[in-house]
């Protein structure tokens, strides 16, 4: 302590704060959120975070592109729900891949949306209209809610008509690989929006996969609980071949990856996840083999990546209060 009695270090609060936000994997329930029905995902380890401080304008550096139309489209939602919206200069930086079915775009606009609000507690559904105002695509609210209530070690059994939650824990003998077969879509492109289109008017082959996606995600919550792995993995595939035969949103890169790692006799099964017509392949593994399952397909498959993933807790605020508890 120096003789004005300061202890050497400022009693201000510090200014910096960390906001992150997590992707989402979907382990069943494709292209049924936005027609009321229930889903199955969890929030993974792969995020967005965002650096800075409060400001009187928001200035907002990225190097993975044009982040403005989220800006925008989040301090509109946030203005419209009567959350008070404030600046901030910071820093975005991501490990989710863009357009791969992770939901990179989800957690760009919660973390933007926890910035820019001070941690405000935000609704689901809030962010799935700046989603709309950022892209003009009409989406379901499965990517929003879980990147805002997901829970490590669970996946979230969602209802997507009520916003419920059930929390369904995760055996540890089950692990999940993703693989990231390269290629790229934009739900913005057209394809996504048709198919909602589509199976809204009734048109049978997309009913029939909303019908028995909705079936399989039921069982699947049962069989997780259950820790019934060779169960999981074949609602997991039933559902790929769903979603590739009836509602027509895979890919020759998507097919490839899920026949290349479903050839590993670790794996239990695999389908695309998220929209689809591009992106990425989930794998359910016996625990402990993920680094092997993914070795192999980055052997299998060049060009392609392959990791391990698992389940965390929603976004936030990082580190013991930033800024909030100043150390005196
Ligand atoms: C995108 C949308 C979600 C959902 C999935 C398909 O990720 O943002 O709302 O519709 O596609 O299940």
């Amino acid at each position: 302590m120096d003789a004005s009695g300061s202890c050497g270090i400022s009693s201000t609060p510090s200014s910096t704060r960390t906001y992150r936000a997590p992707g989402r994997v979907n382990i069943i329930g494709e292209h049924i959120d936005y027609l009321g029905g229930t889903v199955l995902p969890f929030a993974c380890d792969l995020e967005v975070r965002i650096t800075g401080s409060e400001a009187d304008d928001v200035v907002l550096r990225s190097n993975d592109g044009d982040l403005e139309p989220y800006i925008a489209g989040v301090r509109r939602a946030l203005q419209e729900a009567g959350h008070s919206v404030g600046g901030f200069r910071g820093e975005v930086t991501s490990s989710i891949p863009i357009g791969a079915g992770l939901s990179s775009s989800a957690a760009l606009e919660v973390a933007i949306a926890l910035a820019l609000s001070g941690g405000a507690d935000i609704e689901p559904d809030l962010l799935r209209r700046s989603e709309e105002l950022a892209s003009g695509v009409r989406g379901g609210v499965m990517d929003q809610t879980t990147v805002l209530r997901g829970r490590a070690g669970h996946a979230l059994l969602l209802d997507c008509a009520t916003g419920a939650i059930e929390y369904v824990p995760i055996p540890p003998s089950i692990g999940f690989v993703v693989v990231d077969t390269g290629t790229r879509r934009r739900l913005a492109d057209g394809r996504y929006a048709q198919r909602r289109a589509e199976v809204e008017a009734g048109e049978p082959k997309r009913v029939r996969h909303a019908s028995s996606e909705q079936r399989r995600v039921f069982e699947a919550a049962a069989v997780l609980r259950a820790g019934d792995l060779a169960a999981l993995g074949a609602l997991v595939s039933g559902s790929h071949a769903s979603l590739r035969d009836d509602f027509e949103v895979s890919s020759p890169a998507l097919d490839e990856a899920v026949a290349v790692v479903g050839a590993h006799e670790a794996c239990a099964g695999a389908r695309l996840v998220g929209a689809g017509f591009a992106g990425c392949v989930l794998a359910v593994v016996h625990a402990g083999t993920e680094e092997d399952v993914a070795r192999m397909v980055r052997t299998r498959l060049p060009g392609s990546t392959a990791f391990k993933v698992k389940a965390v807790d929603a976004a936030g605020e990082v580190g013991p209060g930033n800024g909030r508890h100043p150390v005196v």
